[in-house]
């Protein structure tokens, strides 16, 4: 330890963030990149004097948290207005402690403290040692006489400094969900960030990636891979500063929210949660997806289910007995269950179509004259689980609900209503609100606890933006309906911890690491074209792991082949959402052995190490492989889409076997009166071979596609 200068050393296995205490009180970002390997070296990172000159009054940039109204003239982390109308803060370090929660898990509390006003900020750091992954947010509490509004509050603020910045980000709406692109940033700001309230990540997910020196890429270079737990409106605020240095604040979006926070009470930010890789993206992402499944996803170390979903296959059209056959399907499939989707609800306003219904959870006694537990009961005796689907955070301006309770949904008194897809969004700053949305789940379960799978929709943004619980602190309502939806994730998460559940936006419109604590899984898009599906399912890959990230058979693009469609299901958590008696028999074949040889393969498409080997983004083909973690098998997917006539055909070389160990290579996902025209298929070749040489398995067809099986000899 430097006698002036104190560090607080953050590490993971892999990474350093290290902060200066300068003899101001103020805490600085003195390094963030690989682990250092002598502590002795702390005291040399002063040289560079990140925050300027011990002492002088121009110590600019590079504060941990820096707040409004300081020297820095940039964005800040934070912002108040304190009661005596003074809108400054500056935060000195009081004290810090360490924790080790296990052997790989360490949590680091800072301390600090405006030296002026009774305000203190506690900054969190959890690390997570094999994944290098670190997660960070803040707490804010005052003791000044009335409530004081913050109106900033960042959960992380880093900086970085390099020669040139690279943003990835991941764009899109319904059905083109997480589009990549990439923009160099220059001086000034760039900021993604969502106003939607609910289902607010259709225009851009929660994360993003940094490429520093270079664009990121997936095997090489230094890349940051940042991501918000939060459903509702966020921000991630990149800006380049007049040194050159990049400044990257991530938190909620504070718009059309200055916060009112009381006296004691503590504002929580959510968790930014990033990781940095010196190998590329490829690393990045499997830190990423290995942490998930170890900490963070609801049961992310368990099995999923395969399933047969009836929307797609039947919309709001359909009754008892076509149900039925459909369990019939999902058996014939060799599938572990039957999904009910919209549709089931609703009497005096029955769900026949999306423009009513919502909120009015009991069963369409028209379509369903014997209710729920005799759907549950057909499905056991079909041989499969039987799942639901529910949208309760949201009211239809036609239902019972909202003639009973017209305060309970989110709507302006003195405006003309607009509806986003027909429905409005309950108002879930409402205590009671909470628990009637609560209850939707409670009751399906008290009533049916057999049921084996919840999937979860929310298919509005808030629209109307007016709380009638909140009245004249509309300000808050972004944010305390969100804390309102995660209090009733909690509650369902508590009471129901085995209950696997899909999260639904309206397809990929909230998949956020916040929300994946209560839930299993989540559907990446109404998009079921296989070809935009490659696309799709590359970009959440960045972030989530397979075994998180649903993907169906269904009937989208004709033109494709079941086997392509199924080949591409198969490379996530794989689903159908298709009428099987409209399949051929020998498709229908295909489509059972696929899902037999998924479920055997299951460990390792959704346990294993993710490999992405060819991007579509860069060719007109694609290929992703997994291998579990002995390596002793790996799946290899392998997609043309739509490949040029005489093409230079690449090869593909593959990732994470064992070089010493022979594998044995075997085409799977045949259809059934074709052989294999792989050139490798059953012969054996050593992992070296396989990853430095390569395999043959690309073609000029289009939307073809193969799925190899290698297994360790
Ligand atoms: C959303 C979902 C679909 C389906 C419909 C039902 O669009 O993404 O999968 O559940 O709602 O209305």
């Amino acid at each position: 330890m430097n006698a002036q200068n104190e560090f607080i050393r953050i590490s993971t296995n892999d990474l350093d963030l290290v902060i200066r205490i300068a003899q101001s009180k103020r805490i600085y970002q003195a390094y963030l990149g690989p682990k250092l390997m002598n502590e002795s070296d702390f005291k040399s990172l002063f040289v560079s004097l990140k925050g300027g000159s011990e002492g002088s009054v121009s110590a600019r940039g590079w504060e941990v948290y820096p707040a409004s109204g300081a020297e820095d003239f940039f964005e800040p982390a934070f912002a108040i207005q304190h009661n005596d109308g003074n809108m400054t803060s500056i935060f000195r370090y009081v004290s810090h402690e360490s924790k080790t929660i296990d052997a790989n898990i360490k949590e680091t509390v800072i301390y600090l403290k405006d030296d002026v006003y009774p305000v203190d900020v506690k900054l969190v750091y959890k690390t997570f040692g094999k994944e290098n992954i670190i997660k960070t947010w803040t707490e804010i509490t005052h003791e000044e006489k009335k409530p004081v509004t913050i109106s900033r509050y960042a959960s992380s603020m880093l900086y970085f400094e390099n020669t040139d910045y690279f943003l990835t980000e991941f764009s899109g709406d319904w059905a083109m969900e997480a589009r990549m692109s990439t923009q160099p940033l220059h001086f000034g700001k760039k900021i993604l960030e969502t106003k939607l309230g609910s289902r607010a990540a259709m225009h851009v997910s929660p994360f993003f990636e940094l490429g520093l020196g270079q664009p990121a890429q997936e095997n090489q270079g230094n890349v940051v891979l940042g991501t918000l737990g939060w459903s509702g409106n966020f921000q991630f605020t990149f800006e380049v500063d007049n040194a050159g240095n990049l400044r990257v604040i991530s938190g909620i979006n504070p718009y059309a929210s200055n916060y009112e926070l009381n006296p004691k009470e503590t504002f929580v930010t959510p968790e930014f949660i990033f990781t940095i890789s010196t190998e590329g993206t490829g690393k990045a992402s499997r830190n990423f997806h290995t942490w998930a499944r170890n900490y963070q996803l609801k049961d992310g170390k368990g099995d999923r289910l395969t399933l047969l979903n009836n929307w797609e296959a039947t919309y709001f059209d359909f009754d008892e007995a076509k149900l039925e056959d459909i369990m019939g399907e999902a058996k014939m499939l060799g599938v572990d269950m039957f999904l009910l989707d919209d549709g089931w609800f609703g009497n005096k306003y029955p769900r026949n179509s999306a423009t009513q219904g919502l909120g009015d959870w009991q069963v369409n006694k028209e379509k369903l004259p014997h209710g729920i537990p005799f759907l549950v009961e057909k499905a056991k005796e079909k041989g499969v689980k039987f799942g639901i689907w529910i949208e309760p955070e949201m009211i239809s301006p036609k239902s019972e609900l909202i003639e009973k309770h017209p305060d309970w949904a989110i709507r302006l008194p003195n405006r003309e209503p607009y509806y986003y897809r027909s429905q409005l969004v309950l108002d879930l700053s409402n205590p009671k609100v909470q628990d009637f949305v609560f209850g939707v789940v409670d009751n399906l379960m008290t009533e049916n606890p057999d049921i084996a799978f919840l999937k979860w929709d929310c298919n509005s943004p808030i629209t109307n933006i007016y709380s009638p619980y909140l009245k004249t602190k509309q300000n808050q309502l972004y944010i305390d309906h969100n804390r309102g939806v995660v209090n009733v994730f909690q509650r369902v998460k508590e009471k129901y911890p085995n209950l696997p559940m899909m999260l639904c936006a309206g397809g990929g419109g909230r998949c956020d690491y916040e929300s994946l604590k209560y839930f299993t899984e989540f559907w990446c898009s109404d998009n079921t074209d296989p070809v935009e599906r490659i696309y799709i399912q590359w970009g959440f890959s960045q972030f989530f792991p397979a075994k998180a990230m649903d993907a169906h058979v269904t009937s989208w693009n004709s033109r494709a082949s079941i086997k392509f469609r199924v080949d591409v299901a198969m490379m996530c958590k794989m689903g159908f959402d298709i009428r099987t008696h409209e399949m051929k028999e020998n498709e229908q074949k295909f489509c059972q052995q696929a899902v037999q040889d998924y479920k055997r393969l299951k460990p390792v498409i959704l346990d294993g190490d993710q490999y992405r080997l060819v991007s579509p983004y860069e060719t007109n083909h694609m290929a992703v492989m997994y291998a579990n973690e002995n390596k002793s098998k790996a799946v290899l997917f392998a997609y043309d889409i739509h490949p040029r006539m005489g093409e230079k055909m690449m090869t593909i070389k593959l990732q994470g076997l064992d070089p010493a160990k022979q594998y044995k290579v075997e085409e799977i996902n045949v259809m059934p009166e074709r052989k294999s025209n792989l050139r490798s298929h059953g012969q054996t070749f050593s992992g070296d071979f396989l990853m430095k040489v390569s395999l043959d398995v690309f073609t000029t067809g289009q939307m073809n596609s193969k799925v190899i099986e290698v297994t360790a000899q």
